[in-house]
């Protein structure tokens, strides 16, 4: 079992597409996914085609004082991926968060009992280090990070190492960075080409996603591109890094 943060502080980098499709292309291979939303703007759980404002339970009940068990809040989605959906009031439930001891650490309770439940553990970050984040990268075996391939989001990458290392040190020694994904690559943008050679030579890069109008189009239907266009270009990348990350477990690297 291996649970993993895709996280970047920085905004519409692709963490939830990256989260999205790494999910399904992780089911679609056989493994029990389950896929955790831990942003208030709960895109990830509108891409998964469930209505945020419909859910009864959701992890804004789970991340916060007489937290309910998530396995309450768990949404089966497809074959052998499952949700654990996000709502504007975990928002509000943040807030609350913080004036809790052992604050960083709610999220890796929750995930106690459900652990075994399943192959991977997708947590889908919110765009700020808060305190959410920083209860994903205390509870994951790895992070994996998203990057937009244009210098300020390349340049924003040592912020977030530093939490990374931070974390580390104070709350999960275990914690890896299982490497980074270039998103949004635009191979006619030289700028880009740039940017990808320095991620390439100072990072592991799990793999490079092109910008393509196709990304969006499963959204609507609540599907990722690996399962609206699994031949394409994007899906067969998502692909290869989640057999990347079978592979990791399997060699326990
Ligand atoms: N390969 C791609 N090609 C084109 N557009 C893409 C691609 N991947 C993602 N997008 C689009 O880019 C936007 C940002 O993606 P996404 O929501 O996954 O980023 P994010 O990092 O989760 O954003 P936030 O920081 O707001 O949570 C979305 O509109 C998404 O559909
Ligand atoms: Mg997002």
């Amino acid at each position: 079992m291996r649970t993993i943060a895709i996280a970047n502080q920085k905004g519409g980098v692709a963490k939830t597409t990256s989260a999205h499709n790494l999910g399904a292309a992780l089911a679609g291979l056989g493994m029990r996914v389950l896929a955790v939303d831990l942003d208030s703007q709960a895109s990830l759980t509108i891409s998964m085609g469930l209505e945020p404002l419909e859910m009864v339970k959701t992890m804004a009940d789970v991340m916060k004082r007489d937290a309910l068990p998530i396995r309450e809040c768990i949404v089966h989605v497809r074959d052998g991926l499952d949700a654990a959906p996000s709502v504007i009031d975990l928002a509000a439930a943040e807030m609350e968060l913080l004036s809790m001891t052992g604050r960083e650490r709610v999220l890796d309770r929750a995930l106690g009992p459900v652990r075994r439940d399943y192959d991977f553990i997708l947590i889908d970050c919110p765009p700020q280090l808060s305190i959410l984040t920083i209860n994903a990268l205390s509870c994951a075996d790895g992070v994996i990070i998203p990057v937009k391939t244009d210098y300020l989001a390349y340049r924003g990458l040592t912020l977030l190492e530093d939490s990374v290392s931070e974390v580390r040190e104070l709350i999960n020694p275990k914690l890896e960075v299982l490497g980074v994904i270039a998103t949004l690559f635009d191979t006619r943008v030289s700028d880009d080409r740039d940017i990808l050679t320095l991620l390439q030579k100072e990072y592991r890069v799990l793999g490079v996603i092109r910008r393509r109008a196709s990304a969006k189009k499963g959204i609507y239907d609540g599907l990722s591109v690996v399962e609206q266009e699994p031949g394409g270009i994007i899906a067969q990348e998502y692909m290869a890094i989640a057999e990347k990350l079978i592979e990791g477990v399997d060699g326990n690297g």
